[in-house]
């Protein structure tokens, strides 16, 4: 465990239009969002054949679909012919195909263009040159990740790591086994903010003890504001006289089968660049997916995850539910507080960070290295 001493420098935050500035955020969906591998649908919400989901991942309309076979394909949500969006709808079930509004271009789950109005007497057009555009996907804790890239980044290096990085091994987040868990609740959050904020927000916990009254009674040490993320392999330890990790501390529900006794009785959190939360508990996981739609707006989908049989007993999981709730309009208030500021002229040069938040200094290095000419 280290700590940074009280007398350590304050180091500058980004400036103010970092938060603003449409080129800067131009530069983050093409070298980020569209470059690296990201978290975009839960498998299971793709529940059989033809289930699909449409997301915004950078610039563009992300089609996810469950195939014949069970498998998921996704692909740019784009028709060959003249470009129209194919599906418009966030989500939904077709029969066997997905039909285009426009002209009826025609294509499988898989991709191909099996259908066309008089294609036939245009001999020239080859059919199997004219599929959707297929995208990378890989799944992982229960969700399917997508890479815009023609050539994706490791998987291992990338999205991997950063778990192996706050956990000190990404193989401790398999005792939780995530992609067995089944969907409890979910909330969808629309945030004024540029997801930098979120990020920041997520990952310090200097103002836990102002903003967070509940979180910190049920996490004490989060009021000295040290983050968790602050410390490889620490999760932050439930109040003596806690339960669970509910909005009043109250019995949580059944414990993950797989966890240790280390990770008993801890909330560990956990940032996947460059857009996904895991939090860590006994009982439930909670994962957040962020999808940055504007330099001033970010959508975010939060899961809350338990055992298949507490799900399916209809036991009450409010009170699980309702902590993290809580925190997530706690930090996403302050960040769209934030936001309002950035570009006023007192922030043009940005502000600072203080020593427990020296961390956050590192992710931003990471995004300007990203969106740097390479
Ligand atoms: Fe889709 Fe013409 S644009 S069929
Ligand atoms: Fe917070």
């Amino acid at each position: 465990m280290t700590t940074t001493g009280p007398t350590e420098s304050l180091l500058a935050t980004p400036a103010g239009q970092f938060y603003t500035d449409p080129a800067i955020f131009a530069l983050e969906q093409s070298r980020i969002f569209e470059a690296r591998w990201f978290c975009a649908v839960r498998s299971d919400d793709l529940a059989g054949p033809g289930a699909f989901r449409t997301v915004q991942v950078g610039r563009e309309s992300v089609l996810i679909a469950r195939g014949r076979g069970g498998e998921l394909n996704a692909f740019l949500n784009v028709c060959r012919h003249r470009g129209a969006q194919l599906c418009t709808e966030e989500s939904g079930q077709v029969k066997r195909s997905f039909q285009c509004p426009y002209h009826a271009w025609t294509y499988a789950l898989d991709g191909k263009l099996i259908a066309a109005p008089n294609l036939t007497s245009m001999p020239d057009v080859d059919r199997t040159e004219y599929g959707l555009n297929r995208l990378h996907l890989r799944e992982w804790l229960g969700y399917a990740w997508v890479c815009l890239a023609d050539e994706p980044p490791s998987f291992e290096d990338t999205v991997i790591a950063d778990v192996g990085e706050r956990l000190g091994d990404a193989g401790e987040i398999d005792a939780y086994d995530i992609a067995s868990l089944s969907l409890g609740a979910r909330i969808n959050y629309d945030v004024k903010a540029n997801w930098k904020q979120v990020i920041e927000s997520f990952m310090e916990c200097y103002h836990c003890a102002t903003i967070h009254p509940e979180l910190t009674e049920v996490l004490p040490e989060f009021a000295d504001g040290f983050a968790a993320q602050y410390y490889v392999g620490h999760g932050a330890e439930f109040g003596s006289d806690v339960e669970g990790f509910t909005v009043d501390g109250s019995a949580g529900l059944d414990r993950l089968p797989g966890i240790g006794e280390h990770q008993d009785r801890r909330y560990y959190a956990i940032t996947v660049k460059p857009q996904v939360f895991i939090n860590l508990v006994p009982d439930h996981v909670i994962l957040h997916r962020m999808f940055p739609v504007a330099p001033d707006r970010t959508l975010i989908e939060c899961d809350w995850l338990y055992l298949p049989e507490v799900v399916e007993s209809g036991r009450d999981l409010s009170h699980s539910v309702e902590l993290f709730d809580r925190v997530n309009r706690q930090d996403f208030e302050a960040c769209e507080r934030c936001q309002l500021s950035m570009d006023s002229r007192a922030y043009a040069r940005g502000g600072v960070f203080v020593p427990s938040e020296h961390h956050i200094a590192a992710f931003h290095e990471w995004v300007q290295e990203q969106i740097a000419e390479s």
